[in-house]
């Protein structure tokens, strides 16, 4: 089962996948998290990436699409992945119909998380992770269990993302009404767009899911 989560910052993307790689084992494929790893790396790519993201503004097509290939090659995908955060552009959404092509694999779903874009800034700005295995919590919407601990890893450590302030945020959701919302047409032609109320509680909004899922 490979599948796309579509929706504005802070629709629930990365908690949705990263419910499903508890859960079902699948792979979460999140371009967000790749490049914030080479930001905090020092690569060459996270140097380009670094302003452009802390801007809400959106990676070149060219580095996104080629950091996506090279991870759609590694073995692991084949336990079904999450496409979390791509593709984003008619452009990203034309190259992946041709990696797919060309690696010999199909999308079954492009799940559509609808959500009130007045509630994200909330959302994100109440938005913190686990600083070693990423999982994501809010201050009020999902605490970890015991205070203070991940309740994956175990980690006391915890990170803010440097994007995270309204000015980034506001841009960002104009990047998504821009750039990426025109692309669902593209796989409503498909006939495998499903759409899933993101306003509703986490647990109800997963639920929706595994029901699309099976
Ligand atoms: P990326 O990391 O992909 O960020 P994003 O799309 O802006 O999405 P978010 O991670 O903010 O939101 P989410 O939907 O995952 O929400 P979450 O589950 O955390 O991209 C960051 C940047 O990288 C981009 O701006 C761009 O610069 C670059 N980039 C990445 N991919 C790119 C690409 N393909 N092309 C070009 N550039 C690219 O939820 C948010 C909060 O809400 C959490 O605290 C959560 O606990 C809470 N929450 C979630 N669901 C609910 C609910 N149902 N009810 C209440 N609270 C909830």
């Amino acid at each position: 089962m490979n599948i796309i989560l579509l929706g504005p910052p802070g629709a629930g993307k990365g908690t949705q996948a990263s419910r499903l790689v508890e859960e079902r084992k699948m792979v979460q494929l999140s371009t967000g998290d790749m490049l914030r790893a080479a930001v905090a790396a020092g690569t060459e790519i996270g140097l380009q990436a670094k302003r452009v993201m802390e801007a809400g503004e959106l990676v070149s097509d060219a580095i996104v699409d080629g950091i996506l290939s090279e991870r759609l090659d590694q073995e692991d995908i084949a336990r079904g992945f999450i496409l979390d955060g791509y593709p984003r552009t008619a452009v990203q959404a034309a190259s992946l119909d041709r990696m797919l092509a060309e690696k010999g694999l199909h999308l079954d779903h492009v799940i559509e998380l609808a959500v009130d874009e007045d509630a994200l800034v909330d959302r994100i700005s109440g938005r913190f992770s686990c600083a070693v295995c990423n999982t994501p919590y809010h201050d009020r919407y999902q605490l970890p269990k015991v205070e203070g601990v991940c309740d994956v890893c175990g980690s006391t450590e915890f990170k803010r993302r440097a994007d995270d302030n309204e000015e980034a945020v506001r841009t960002r959701m104009a990047e998504y009404r821009a750039k990426t919302a025109p692309i669902l047409p593209h796989y409503e032609a498909q006939g495998i767009v499903r759409r899933v109320d993101g306003m509703a509680p986490i647990g109800a909004v997963g639920q929706a899911i595994d029901d699309i899922l099976g």
